[in-house]
This record gives C-alpha cells, sequence and structure tokens, in this order.
C-alpha cells in the first residue's frame, strides 16, 4: 500500500474516532421525484435540513423559467462570460437582484462560493486589510486567505474590537466582512452599526446575505431593511442556492466595483458562465420574493414555532441552532430523527468548534405552522437529553 493510500486510511480512522464522518448519500424524501400517483410511501418526509427557505427550488413557475431558458440557450453556457458566455439571461438576473436588493449593479457568479472569493480575492491585496468576523463561512475565510491581504479576524459580533482594529490600521484601504445571518448560530450581525463605523474609519463593508435574501427585509435582505440599500460603502455577496431555490451566486454594488470585478476577479474570469436554466429560475425566484413578502413572513412565523418547540431563543432568520454538545451526539440525533421521517441538519467540525455541535433546523414557508410544530416536536423530544448533555460541558 503507497503511502497516500495508507494516510486516507489513517485520516478516516480518525474522523471515524471523531464522530465527524460526512457522507453523500441520498436522503430518502429530500428531493427528487414526487411519488407516483397511487403510490403510497411509508410516511411523509419533512426536511428541516435543506436551505430552500421558500420552498422555490420545486416552484412550477421556477421550473418553467428555467426549461424555457434550456430551450433557448441550451444546457450550458458554453465559455466564460469575458469570451462568449454571457447571455440574456445573465442580464436579467442581474437586473432582477439590483431590483430586489436595491442595488446599482450585479455580477452574477456560477456559485456563492465562487462570488465571495471573487470580490475578497479583487478587491485585497497588500494594500487592503481585511477585517473578518471569526464566524465568517468557509467561503469567506478561504477567500481572505487568497487574498493576499493582511488578514485579522475580529471576535464574533465584536464591533468594540472591531472598531480597535480599523483605528489601528496601517494600509491605505481596509475591507470588513460579515454575514448578515450566520449560518452557524443563525443571529444577524448589527449591520447599521458596523457600515456607520465602517463609513467612520473609510472602509468597505462586504455583507454575505447568503441566510438574508429572501427571509429578511420582507424577502428583500437584512442590507435592504437595514437602509442600507445602495450604500456606496456596502457591497452584497448573494447565493441564489438558498431561499431563491436555484444555484449560483452573485456580488452587488456599484457599477464600479462590477467592472472591476469583470477585468480582475479570477473565480468570475476563469469560470464558465452560470448555466442558463439557473440563472433564468434564480430571476423568476427575485420576481416572486418581491412581489410576495409573504413567503418571507412565514419562514419567520415557522421559525418562532421551531424555537419554541425545542426551548431555543429564537435566531434572525430560518436557521434554528440547538447545541448538542458532541460531534458523534449530533449525527446520531440526526439518524434518528431521519428514521422517523424529519431531516435535520448537523453542525459538527470543522464547521464548529470541538464541544459545541449543534443540530440545525431551517423553518421552511411551505410548511404549515402545524406540520412545522408537529416535526419540531418530534426533534425536541430527542434532543431533551442531549440539550442538558452540551449545557453541562459548557
Ligand atoms: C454564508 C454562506 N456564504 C456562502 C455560501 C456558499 O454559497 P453556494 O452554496 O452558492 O456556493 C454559503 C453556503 O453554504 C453560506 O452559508
Amino acid at each position: 500500500m503507497g503511502a497516500m493510500q495508507r494516510w486516507l486510511e489513517d485520516q478516516a480512522r480518525v474522523r471515524s474516532r471523531r464522530g465527524i464522518v460526512r457522507h453523500t448519500a441520498v436522503r430518502t424524501g429530500a428531493a427528487g421525484p414526487a411519488p407516483e400517483a397511487g403510490r403510497r410511501t411509508a410516511r411523509p418526509v419533512l426536511d428541516l435540513a435543506s436551505n430552500d427557505y421558500l420552498g422555490l427550488s420545486t416552484e412550477p413557475r421556477l421550473k418553467a423559467a428555467a426549461a424555457r431558458a434550456i430551450d433557448r440557450y441550451g444546457t450550458g453556457a458554453r465559455a466564460s462570460r469575458v469570451v462568449t458566455g454571457t447571455l440574456p439571461v445573465h442580464g436579467e438576473l442581474e437586473a432582477e437582484l439590483c431590483r430586489l436588493a436595491g442595488q446599482p449593479a450585479a455580477l452574477a457568479f456560477s456559485s456563492g462560493y465562487a462570488a465571495n472569493l471573487g470580490v475578497l480575492t479583487a478587491l485585497g491585496g497588500p494594500g487592503t486589510l481585511l477585517l473578518s468576523d471569526e464566524h465568517s463561512h468557509a467561503s469567506l475565510i478561504d477567500a481572505a486567505r487568497l487574498s493576499r491581504s493582511p488578514v485579522q479576524a475580529f471576535p464574533h459580533g465584536d464591533l468594540a474590537a472591531l472598531h480597535a482594529m480599523l483605528a489601528a490600521r496601517t494600509q491605505p484601504r481596509a475591507v470588513v466582512v460579515v454575514e448578515s445571518i450566520y449560518s452557524v448560530l443563525g443571529d444577524a450581525a448589527d449591520l447599521a452599526e458596523t457600515a456607520r463605523l465602517c463609513a467612520e474609519h473609510d472602509a468597505l463593508l462586504v455583507v454575505d446575505e447568503a441566510h438574508g435574501i429572501g427571509v429578511a427585509g420582507g424577502g428583500r435582505g437584512a442590507v435592504h431593511a437595514a437602509g442600507l440599500a445602495g450604500a456606496e460603502h456596502v457591497v452584497i455577496t448573494a447565493t441564489l442556492s438558498k431561499a431563491l431555490g436555484a444555484q449560483g451566486g452573485a456580488v452587488l454594488g456599484s457599477l464600479a466595483l462590477r467592472g472591476h470585478l469583470v477585468n480582475t476577479a479570477r473565480s468570475f474570469i476563469f469560470d464558465t458562465g452560470l448555466a442558463p436554466a439557473a440563472a433564468a429560475a434564480a430571476a423568476e425566484a427575485c420576481r416572486i420574493v418581491a412581489a410576495e413578502p409573504q413567503l418571507a413572513g412565514r419562514v419567520l412565523s415557522n421559525a418562532a414555532v421551531l424555537a419554541q418547540t425545542c426551548g431555543v431563543a429564537q435566531a434572525a432568520g430560518a436557521v434554528q441552532s440547538v447545541p448538542v454538545g458532541r460531534p458523534g451526539r449530533a449525527a446520531a440525533i440526526a439518524e434518528e430523527l431521519e428514521a422517523e421521517g424529519v431531516l435535520v441538519g448537523c453542525f459538527r467540525p470543522p464547521s464548529v468548534p470541538d464541544g459545541i455541535s449543534r443540530v440545525r433546523l431551517t423553518a421552511r414557508a411551505d410548511l404549515t405552522a402545524a406540520q412545522t410544530r408537529r416535526a419540531a416536536e418530534l426533534v425536541a423530544s430527542r434532543l431533551a437529553p442531549a440539550v442538558q448533555t452540551a449545557q453541562a460541558i459548557r
């Protein structure tokens, strides 16, 4: 056996010992074709693990838009956007994103991950200090590493620490990176105060709205809700794959920023354009979110049901996060619940530090309050001993 093979097997053993094995098995009922008419499934599956907060990934209007785009443009964009890969549907999507979030310009990427890589590497470099909340998503951490900027992480939500770092900066430019709603704890950044600090210190604020768009501010996002739409020193990054039910990502900000990204963001230039079906579906999702703010309202009222039933404080958005302690316990709870027909997510290292593994429940607009309560009661019955263990560990 070669050195690499031995190392791979060792690594697998370590993961197994620590209870952090991840797998890609299909989870029954999570997606795919609806059961054939007349055929009974064993039990309806309630999916509280996906990021499809508004239920738009199976919405007929999105499917129809995607099908029309395939008819018109084919299944792939065929080339980079800066070669021949830009299609009218990309312009349509970017215009809809701007209308929804109240931004002057947008640029679509092939994923939210690529959007974060693109914007931070294009703005970074030795002359730009990058200050990032310590709870930032892996894509923002990787982007900061690739940016060649000096990088400092500030304690989660600690604006006094951020203020001190900004005041001490020696670089001519600074970029502050936060998420509007954090993906692990589900808590919200204080965007108004963070933006004020950035303005005071002539810094640019990059807000990852992956979990905000479609949910916060009646669907228009937390930046819009904070009255910061169109502010020159605030940039949004977004994924099209969560509340918008499609696939892809985007950066929204000034026209000057868009031009800079088209010319320097390597994850935009050296990447094939977003697939037409995904772009068309996301554009349709933007129209629906803008026209139907009650969808975002339903996510938040179902989030309240989840939090109350599970005995945790309600988080800001769709994601409700329940600490369960050790990683193996989180995975075991998720497995037990799956056998009962309820899918939940779990956060384990490396997504969170050891000892604070979490079961992650996402509220959805397309479940009724009664369905949500039924699922949450089942979750709560499995969680009770684990929550006590987690409290004992802390
Ligand atoms: C906060 C945050 N940013 C970025 C991303 C990446 O988005 P995408 O899945 O479109 O690559 C995610 C997805 O998990 C996320 O939670």
